[in-house]
């Protein structure tokens, strides 16, 4: 059958633990591993959507959290389609991390690029220490697409890189 072929590079940003790995493993393999470890360096796995006619082919580049590497990782962003800047909804931290990441990456992308916030971790939610709309009010402000996600329950996953093909097709 005929179809439309659309590749997307997906570059995956935050602090080391906000959980980038753990989001990418369950959209690719659909699994969670409760002892995932620190990303060494830059790694990428492929995934596939189909919708409608469209076959959306996604690069993802998973980047290591750890101060290091910083230097390393937006090397990769300057021609991604798309960013996800990842934050764990139970550390304040690691939102000022990521607001941080959008500091350093917005002087090196392309206006073209979509930029989705991913607020992980969404099982613990009891423990929330960013409230909705201060994350949302912050998504508004630096036009991102906005989504909560948890790798470990399922939750936002598969969204989010639909919510960015969406934007791009
Ligand atoms: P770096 O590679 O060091 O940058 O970290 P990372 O952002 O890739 O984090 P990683 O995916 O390795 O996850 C860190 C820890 O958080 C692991 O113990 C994961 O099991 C856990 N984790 C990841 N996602 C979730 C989630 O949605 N819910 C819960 N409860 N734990 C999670
Ligand atoms: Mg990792």
């Amino acid at each position: 059958m005929w179809h439309n072929n659309v590749n997307v590079k997906v570059v995956l940003l935050g602090d080391s633990g906000v959980g980038k790995s753990s989001v990418l493993l369950r959209f690719v393999d659909n699994y969670f591993k409760q002892d995932s470890s620190p990303t060494i360096g830059i790694s990428s796995l492929k995934k596939t959507l189909h919708v409608n006619d469209t076959h959306i082919h996604f690069d993802i580049w998973d980047t290591a959290g750890q101060e290091r590497y910083r230097s390393l990782t937006s090397m990769y962003c300057r021609d991604a389609n798309a960013v996800i800047l990842v934050y764990d909804i139970t550390s304040r931290n690691s939102f000022n991390g990521l607001k941080a990441w959008y500091c350093g990456l917005k002087e090196i992308i392309k206006n073209s690029t979509i930029i989705a916030i991913a607020g992980n971790k969404e099982d613990l939610v009891e423990r929330e220490e960013i409230p909705i709309d201060e994350a949302k009010e912050y998504a508004n402000f630096i036009g991102a697409i906005y989504a909560k996600t948890s790798a470990k329950s399922n939750v936002g996953v598969e969204k989010i890189f639909m919510d960015i093909a969406k934007g791009l097709c």
